[in-house]
């Protein structure tokens, strides 16, 4: 017997007890389910694609890639793939995570350079590797052996943000930043003074389809300006994604060091498996972070986060949400089911 084969069938034997053990929720007996995509705002178009994708009888993690895959290659879209804000050198780093429920696999990678879809080497890490993580100059390599093609991710925009940034980062240093921020056209200038504030982008997509089988993918440039190497919750399972097929699945977008500090996204889930509907889940995660976050340099004057953060939920049967801790500048999650596909409000902890 092969050593993987023999591993997986002592893995199995191992753990058929459990499985008998595990409490049947009202979800896990729906025979059927009401197919649904759910993202961040910026997902309105991934989710359109993804539910037709669905529809064909696409595997719900193809569905969501494909979605998201038009995101990562927007140029206009400054928090995810091309064109995404770069790290304080001015270089692209990409994070991405997928999970499959009805294998309950997952891959990522992180700190990727150069290419434009971390989403699909992600699934690769699911699929052609005994991993579920590979990070930087290895991620690279991997990705490069697999075909992908090494581009300059960095757009003219997303340069000059940056370098406005730079030259506003001191006062200390050589360069002028008033020089730079007359130079930028009022489209930069609104983009530099939104990420100057650390604002991430990211964008999540959780789908279910007509048989229950859930998946979701996270994809991300992350922070603005972060410093090299910085890895944030988008590529670790259980924080920026998380997916169990017999409940739900659940993926964020925002501040990821509060997710990889509460593990939020599992948490997200495991409350959908508790029994609570997908906004009360995601409500659950945005209070845990709440209470867990003591530090003043994080808590504005009335001790609430001075950061946000939102959730995407979509639990077996077909319910959807998206609640965040503040209603911020997209005030909108993007959801398609068969009613179509829409903008709909942020659930949030605090008006
Ligand atoms: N949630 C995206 C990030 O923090 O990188």
């Amino acid at each position: 017997m092969e050593r993987r084969t023999f591993i997986k069938s002592a893995g199995a034997l191992a753990v058929a007890p459990t499985l008998a053990a595990r409490p049947q929720a009202a979800a896990v007996a729906a025979k059927t389910s009401r197919p649904a995509a759910v993202a961040s705002r910026n997902g309105l178009k991934a989710v359109e694609l993804a539910f037709k994708k669905m529809t064909e009888r696409e595997d719900p993690l193809d569905a969501a890639i494909a979605g998201v895959n038009l995101v990562e290659a927007d140029p206009e879209e400054m928090s995810v793939g091309y064109g995404g804000l770069p790290n304080e050198d001015g270089v692209v780093e990409l994070d991405a995570s997928v999970m499959h429920g009805p294998t309950h696999n997952a891959g990522s990678v992180a700190s990727l350079r150069n290419i434009m879809h971390p989403s699909k080497v992600a699934k690769l890490v699911m699929t052609r590797t005994d991993h579920a993580l590979l990070v930087g100059e290895g991620a690279l390599r991997f990705a490069r052996m697999h075909g992908f093609r090494e581009e300059n991710l960095l757009t003219e925009a997303a340069r000059k943000v940056w370098l406005a940034w730079k030259e506003t980062l001191s006062e200390r240093d050589d360069r002028f930043p008033p020089q730079s921020m007359d130079q930028l056209e009022p489209k930069l200038r609104e983009r530099y003074q939104r990420f100057q504030k650390r604002e991430t982008g990211t964008i999540n997509c959780c789908c279910v389809n007509a048989a229950g089988d859930i998946a979701g993918v996270t994809t991300t440039s992350g922070l603005a300006f972060k410093i090299p190497g910085r890895v944030g919750d988008s590529p670790i399972i259980g924080a920026g994604l998380y997916v169990d097929n017999d409940y739900g699945a659940c993926g964020s977008t925002g501040r990821g060091e509060a997710n990889l500090l509460n593990l939020s996204s599992f948490l997200g889930v495991e409350e959908m498996r508790r029994g609570l509907a997908p906004k009360d889940a995601g409500m659950a995660v945005l209070r845990r972070i709440v209470e867990h976050n003591v530090d003043p340099r994080l808590r504005d004057e009335g001790g609430r986060p001075n950061f946000n953060v939102s959730f995407y939920l979509v639990n077996k049967a077909g319910q959807t949400a998206g609640c965040a801790l503040f209603a911020g500048r997209a005030g909108q999650y993007a959801v398609c089911d068969e009613q179509g596909s829409r903008h709909e409000d942020l659930a949030v902890l605090f008006e």
